[in-house]
């Protein structure tokens, strides 16, 4: 099944055409293919499968109800890293006992919810989180499970502002003070040891980072494990995809021409952590995110004037760097490609929005085919970090999500209206 592709010079997304969707719920809008979420589970899936396993899949990503409930039909499991992502996978049907809980910045509140609806585990990050956990547990009477994210200090090589394994980076506890730590852990009466955590980053190409902090971590984990007897070991997210030619042409299944592309597929990231992560005999968890849904997403816009400068063309479409940040934020290029194929030779052209920023830009001096007034564009490989990262800025309403699996058409978010936008608000 082919996730984005043209069917008689129109894009499609499975078996919907996109034109369709523009007219149907206005633009700018978001769709997301299921058959690609799922194919992409279960493709890691079946790579994992030498390990006993845990998908646990980030909702950070991508944190619809319809991407979550969708997710926990497949039986993965969740990474959250807020009481509300906790709260959003209880509504789509997940289970907390097969959610772990991260983030460096846990109030008492959410530890309170997570421990009264049953978190899996903590992931802690820093001895006075321990020391927190271990008081609100305490008060409810419950005893918490636990796991120490532990920071390798492995370069992943990837964009600075998304890099988090290094030893100057705020997450984790530094693998030299953490056996240190555990026994801390162990000594406190309303804890329970449960596993080991780590993440070095995210948008990672090169399975390099992933052996070596596998490798790093795995003589670490085998020891805490004689002394505490752990369940787990949670070896975090971060496989990368591939954002250029992500509309890549030619033979084959989408996630053929998709392996044949990237630098970094389900098997070459299961063959760098496998012979240092199998001999552990513990069960692995892994928290990807972008990786499922990254390339199942497409942003759809609307041209709705071209600009000529002495310098530029300007194309401005009416979506903008409040719907999708990330070339603002991580310099990050997303491919993008009109809804009607064309044989028009490319030209070079600034895609913006209509944000007073000079920073609400899409593509920056970019050969994309000559688009008019009233032209629609997909920016693709916008599932992942693309919703979940927008804003109301320049008071627009928050953008529609519509997820497509086969000819069904499922809206998984309506567009906020006007008094969406002012909700709760009142004039003094
Ligand atoms: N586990 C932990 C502890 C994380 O911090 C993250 C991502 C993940 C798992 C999932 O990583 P993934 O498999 O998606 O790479 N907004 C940025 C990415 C921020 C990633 C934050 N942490 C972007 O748009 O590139």
């Amino acid at each position: 099944m082919h996730s984005f592709s043209y069917v008689d010079g129109s894009l499609h997304c499975e078996d919907v055409d996109l034109e369709k969707i523009a007219a149907e719920f206005g633009t700018p809008a978001y769709v997301y293919s299921a058959g690609t979420i799922r194919g992409n589970y279960q493709r890691l899936d079946a790579a994992l499968a030498p390990l006993d396993h845990l998908i646990c899949y980030a909702v950070k990503a991508n944190s619809n109800l319809a991407v979550l409930s969708l997710l926990a039909r497949l039986g993965s499991g969740f990474d959250i890293v807020s009481g509300g992502e906790l709260f959003r996978v209880l509504k789509a049907g997940g289970q907390a006992g097969r959610c772990t809980f991260a983030g460096v910045g846990k109030t008492r509140e959410e530890i309170a919810y997570a421990l009264r609806e049953g978190v899996f585990s903590f992931n802690v990050e820093s001895e006075s989180e321990l020391e927190r956990i271990n008081s609100v547990a305490g008060e409810l009477r419950l005893r918490a499970p636990i796991a120490i994210r532990v920071n390798p200090d492995v370069d992943p090589k990837t964009h600075k502002f998304i890099s988090t394994g290094k030893s100057q980076n705020k997450f984790g506890i530094g693998i030299d003070r953490a056996a240190a730590v555990y026994e801390k852990a162990a000594s406190l009466p309303h804890l329970k040891i449960r596993g080991v955590q780590t993440h070095i980053g995210s948008q990672i190409l090169d399975p390099g980072p992933f052996a070596e902090a596998s490798q790093k971590l795995a003589a670490l984990v085998a020891e805490l494990h004689a002394k505490f007897g752990l369940e787990f070991f949670d070896f975090g997210g971060g496989i990368g995809i591939v954002y250029d030619q992500a509309l890549r042409s030619g033979t084959g299944t989408w996630w053929e021409r998709e392996e044949n592309a990237s630098r970094i597929t389900p098997a070459a990231y299961a063959k760098a952590i496998l012979p240092a992560l199998r001999p552990l005999g513990l069960k692995i968890l892994f928290e990807p995110g972008r990786f499922l849904v990254g390339n199942a997403g497409a942003l759809l816009a609307t041209v709705q004037y071209v600009k000529q400068t002495p310098a530029k063309t300007f194309t401005i479409v009416d979506a903008g760097m409040n719907d999708l940040i990330r070339p603002a934020l991580y310099e990050g290029w997303h491919e993008i490609v009109p809804l009607r194929e064309t044989p028009a030779a490319p030209v070079p052209m600034d895609l913006v929005g209509p944000v007073c920023e000079s920073g609400d830009f899409f593509a920056q001096d970019r050969p994309l085919p000559p688009l008019a007034q009233g032209d629609r564009i997909a920016v693709l490989s916008s599932g992942a970090y693309g919703f979940v990262m927008s804003s109301n800025y320049n008071s627009r309403p928050l953008l529609p999500e519509i997820l497509i699996d086969g000819k069904k058409i499922h809206l998984a978010r309506k567009r906020q209206s006007l008094e969406d936008l002012i909700a709760g608000e009142s004039p003094a």
